[in-house]
Order: structure tokens, then C-alpha cells, then sequence
């Protein structure tokens, strides 16, 4: 049995320390190396016996020292995105969590890709369902991809009812326990715009091609349509347990410890439409999906300067999406040739978002 290093990027986040948990327990797997933001790392390296430790700064040195078969991309934000074309463009395998950098740098990344030539492995639940819907099928058989939303911890409320929110509220996740940028993303539905862009460039179906459905129970991850009417659904319990695990075992589904869903009382199978005037981040991603060149990456750079400013007490819920629009009206959008173009862009979204934050 060859055994795999992987490089754990974000190790100490929600993520981080499930993949920890995982690569613990399995024989095949070992930790080469382990990157933080700001949180030492000393201790969770002389525990698991690793030397190769960076925290903050650029992943490229750590991932040079460390030498990885496998890159656990886990670091939230537009910080991971060195890292994501680190991996694709030396044709290592990517388990990819950063949705953020995919937005980001899409076609970047597509390129990159193609040149390094190795594998891109999903670790958002969603797009593992479609990944595994998706694996052998003809292209021209299949119709759209179907994300699932559970909604967040706002579903069914109007804007009006959610413009006194509290940070607390918002990181109340009804079915995911996860990291606050995430959870507040999910509040406002900018976690599925995030997907919806992150699924373009994973799966190469343009956005028409593309739906977002809310399934609140969050056991049907996600669904393919075929041009025969079938469609192919991923179910199981909200545990991102499994979708780590087969992206570090892929192609060999390890076993893993997660609670089996309960068919014969009866599974929770709703599904209906998202309200995107409540939540116009989503509609607002797609538009910037649409637009393409850097949009998407400055709809996720004044997002992140926005959550980051709720999360701060400067700005209501409510605020987060119009920091968002306004920041898109103004940036330029063309695209980016290479990172520096890409660091660029990413810049100036983030000073027109900070310049459009408006006390709460
Ligand atoms: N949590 C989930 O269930 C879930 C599900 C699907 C996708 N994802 C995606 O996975 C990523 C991580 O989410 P999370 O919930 O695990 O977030 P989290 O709990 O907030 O953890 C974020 C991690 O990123 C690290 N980090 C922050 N800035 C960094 C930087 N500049 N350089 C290197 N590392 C940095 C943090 O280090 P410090 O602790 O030192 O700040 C921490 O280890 C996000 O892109 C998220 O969208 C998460």
C-alpha cells in the first residue's frame, strides 16, 4: 500500500479538523504538512508528527518543502487561491474545499488544469453529489445540474423581517455546523451563488444549465437532470465527513463513521423555489457568473469584505447584498491574463466595498 502525504491547508478550521479526524484514522493517508491564518500550529504538528508548519503568508513555499500528493485546499477566502493554482498547475491532486478560489480565478484555474493535468476533487457536499452523478456519463446526455440549498437559517422570511438580524442568528445553521464566514454566507444565500460559480467551472455546463432548488432536510445534495427526464440524486446525512473522506480516498470510498439515513421512517424529500428578492446574492453571483472575466471574483471580494463588516457589528444583514451590487456596478470587470491581474482585481472590488460600508 502506497501511502498518500497530503498538505492540509486551513488546518485548524471546521474543515481542517475533520480532515484531520479522517487522515488519523486511516493507514493510507499521512499529513506532510500544515498551514493556519493566524492560529499557531506547534502543537497539532508535534501531535501528528509534522514538521512542514506555515502560518499565513504564501502556501507555495510549504507546498514546495512539503512535497504532497494531495492538497486539502481548506483555507477560507481569496487566501487560498495561490495554493489552488499551486496544485492544479504541478498536476497534484486537489481536494478542494476554497470554493472562493475557484470563483476567483475560473479560468485561471480551468487553464491550469488542463496543463497540469491532474485530479480536481470537490469537497463541497453539492458539488461531490454531482461530481459522483456525473462520473462515466456521455456529456450530451445530460441536461442540468440541480444544487440543493437548505436555505439557511432565514428560509421563508422577507426582507423586511430580516433587516434587524443579529450575527448570532445568522450563524445559526439549521443543518451544517461549519466556520462563521460560511454560515454567514449561507444566511444570505452567497454560499449558493459561491457553488453556483464554483459548479460552472468544475463541470464546464454554462449557467442556463445550472438551477439552485431549496431542500431544507439537506439529504439530497444535489441532483444531475438527463435529457431522458431521469435524474440522478446524492443522498445521505449533512455530514461533511463523507465528502472529505471520498475526495482523500477517491477512487476507493473509504468506509466512513456517518450516521445511515433512516428509509423506513421516511425521508424528508421537499423541495421548493428560492426567493431570490429576499436573497438577491444569488441572482447577483449568476449575474456575475454571466458577465464573466473578474466579476466573479469581485463578487467575492466586496462579499467577503461584507460578511467580514457584519460579522464586525459595522453593517446589518441587509447590507452585505447592497455592499455587493454596488461594488459590482463600479468595478471594471475585465479578466485577468494572470494571478497579479487577478490580485489586482480582487483589490480594487474590496476598496469599493469597504468604501460602500454603511454604519449600522
Ligand atoms: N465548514 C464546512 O462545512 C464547509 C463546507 C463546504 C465548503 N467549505 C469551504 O471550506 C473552506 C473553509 O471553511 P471552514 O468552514 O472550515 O472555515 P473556518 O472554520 O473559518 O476555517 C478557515 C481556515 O482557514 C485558515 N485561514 C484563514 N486565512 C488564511 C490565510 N490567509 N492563509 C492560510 N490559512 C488561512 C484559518 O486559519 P486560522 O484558524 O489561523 O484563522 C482556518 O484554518 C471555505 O472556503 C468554505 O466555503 C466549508
Amino acid at each position: 500500500m502506497r501511502v498518500k502525504r497530503v498538505a492540509l491547508l486551513g488546518a485548524t478550521g471546521s474543515i481542517g479538523r475533520q480532515a484531520i479526524e479522517i487522515i488519523s484514522s486511516r493507514a493510507d493517508l499521512e499529513l506532510c504538512g500544515l498551514m493556519s491564518g493566524s492560529q499557531p500550529l506547534d502543537a497539532l504538528g508535534l501531535e501528528h508528527g509534522v514538521s512542514h508548519l506555515q502560518v499565513g503568508g504564501s502556501a507555495v513555499p510549504l507546498l514546495e518543502a512539503c512535497e504532497p500528493d494531495i492538497v486539502l485546499n481548506a483555507i477560507v477566502g481569496f487566501a487560498g487561491v495561490e495554493a489552488t493554482l499551486w496544485a492544479l498547475e504541478h498536476g497534484v491532486t486537489l481536494a478542494l474545499a476554497n470554493k472562493e478560489s475557484l470563483v476567483a480565478a475560473g479560468e485561471l484555474a480551468v487553464a491550469a488544469h488542463r496543463r497540469g493535468g491532474g485530479l480536481l476533487l470537490p469537497v463541497d457536499s453539492e458539488h461531490s453529489a454531482l461530481f459522483q452523478c456525473l462520473e462515466g456519463r456521455a456529456p450530451e446526455t445530460i441536461d442540468a445540474l440541480v444544487l440543493t440549498a437548505s436555505g439557511g437559517p432565514f428560509r421563508g422570511r422577507s426582507a423586511h423581517e430580516l433587516a434587524n438580524v443579529t450575527v448570532a442568528d445568522a450563524l445559526a445553521h439549521p443543518t451544517w455546523s461549519m466556520g462563521r464566514k460560511i454560515s454567514v454566507d449561507s444566511a444570505t444565500l452567497a454560499n449558493k451563488g459561491l457553488e453556483l460559480i464554483e459548479a460552472r467551472w468544475l463541470f464546464g455546463l454554462p449557467y442556463e444549465n445550472i438551477e439552485v432548488v431549496v431542500h431544507p432536510a439537506s439529504i439530497v445534495h444535489s441532483l444531475v437532470r438527463f435529457r431522458d427526464g431521469a435524474l440522478l440524486a446524492h443522498l445521505g446525512s449533512p455530514d461533511m465527513r463523507v465528502p472529505i473522506s471520498f475526495a482523500l480516498g477517491y477512487p476507493d470510498r473509504p468506509a466512513v463513521a456517518a450516521a445511515a439515513l433512516d428509509l423506513e421512517h421516511g425521508l424528508d424529500l421537499r423541495f421548493e423555489a428560492v426567493d431570490d428578492e429576499t436573497f438577491p446574492l444569488l441572482p447577483l453571483a449568476r449575474a456575475a457568473g454571466e458577465r464573466g472575466g473578474t466579476a466573479p471574483c469581485a463578487y467575492n471580494a466586496a462579499n467577503e469584505v461584507a460578511v467580514e463588516a457584519f460579522l464586525g457589528g459595522r453593517i446589518g444583514f441587509l447590507d452585505i447584498a447592497d455592499t455587493v451590487a454596488g461594488a459590482l456596478d463600479e468595478v471594471d470587470g475585465s479578466p485577468a491574463r494572470d494571478l497579479s491581474d487577478l490580485v489586482a482585481a480582487d483589490a480594487e472590488a474590496r476598496r469599493l466595498a469597504e468604501r460602500r460600508l454603511v454604519p449600522a
